[in-house]
């Protein structure tokens, strides 16, 4: 399963625009599912996938990342293997292509689970991986978008329309999980975060168990939304835990992690996941969420 953010998404009002977002998001999944035949693992697959949504533009995250009320981009991501709940994450960088990639080099060749900042880059460089340069990552419409955000949260403020400017906002993530045919799940979450966000603002993408998880004994999860809310309510690691504690498949947790989201801080956004036994499912509580899946090898799916 693959998804690309959720929210009011108006600009996906156009019907080119949205034919778009679906076709790079079926590529992407035929993109895993070829690496799935081929025999790599749910953590191959879901690292390539999350590295295609981060470079595609339409997408907020890598080169489509969103801007930071000074107008920088700051990137999230983690990737966690369901077999060990061995994970990976880097918060608040700058300048890599490929945060996904970097987030799995901090699983695989580090002792620990996060690095954030200067910490991360140093690291990065360590690891002979390139900088990219700012212009990579400007364009003209976050540029624009920035500008619009900052116009409205002045408009907010001055009538404190809080729900108005939640409607406006756009929640974008990528996300990517899988389960290989040896029944191992792994989760990818990837980010720029919000517009206008404060700088060195952290979301719920890296956090284990909020914005990604993965174990094989329950479920893959990756979220997309306001983070804050996420966080608050721990729900990719709560969806697991339904799983675990109530023996719940994948739409029954989905449902009760997303009723739960609701119930407890009215959060926005969504989710997907797959369950131990393969099984799809998403929930969200905006109006809509980009996503795709591939069901025990069936079809391809993609859909608002
Ligand atoms: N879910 C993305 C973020 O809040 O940063």
């Amino acid at each position: 399963m693959v998804h690309g953010g959720a929210g009011a998404l108006d600009n996906v009002q156009n019907q080119a625009t949205a034919i778009r977002y679906l076709e790079s998001l079926r590529g992407i999944l035929e993109h895993g599912r070829k690496i799935m035949e081929l025999g790599g693992s749910a953590l191959q697959t879901v690292e390539a996938c999350a590295s295609l949504l981060e470079d595609d533009p339409l997408f907020n995250a890598g080169c489509g990342s969103v801007l930071n009320e000074n107008g920088r981009v700051e990137m999230d991501a983690a990737i966690m293997d369901g077999r060990d709940l061995s994970a990976g994450a880097v918060a608040a960088i700058e300048n890599i292509a490929n945060p996904i990639q970097l987030a799995r080099l901090v699983l695989s060749e580090s002792e620990h689970v996060m690095l954030i900042g200067d910490g991360a880059m140093k690291f990065a460089d360590h690891c002979g991986m390139p900088r990219t340069p700012v212009s990579y990552f400007l364009t003209e419409e976050r540029v624009e978008q920035l500008k619009q955000a900052q116009r409205k949260h002045k408009m907010m403020l001055d009538h404190d329309d809080t729900e108005a400017d939640s409607e406006d906002q756009k929640y974008g993530t990528i996300g990517a999980i899988a389960r290989d045919p040896e029944g191992n799940l792994a989760a990818a979450t990837s980010t720029g975060g919000i517009v206008n966000k404060r700088m060195g603002r952290v979301g719920d993408s890296p956090i284990v168990g909020s914005g990604v998880y993965a174990d094989n004994e329950t479920c893959a999860v990756s979220a997309t939304g306001y983070g804050e809310d996420f966080m608050r309510t721990v729900i990719a690691k709560t969806i697991s835990d339904f799983v675990y504690m109530k023996d719940l498949d994948a739409t029954q947790a989905t449902k009760a992690g997303i009723d739960y989201l609701a119930r407890k801080v009215r959060g926005r956004g969504g989710v997907i996941v797959i369950d131990k036994d393969g099984n799809c499912s998403s929930g969200l509580t905006t109006k809509k969420m980009i996503h795709g899946w591939i069901e025990h090898g069936g079809q391809t799916t993609v859909r608002f």
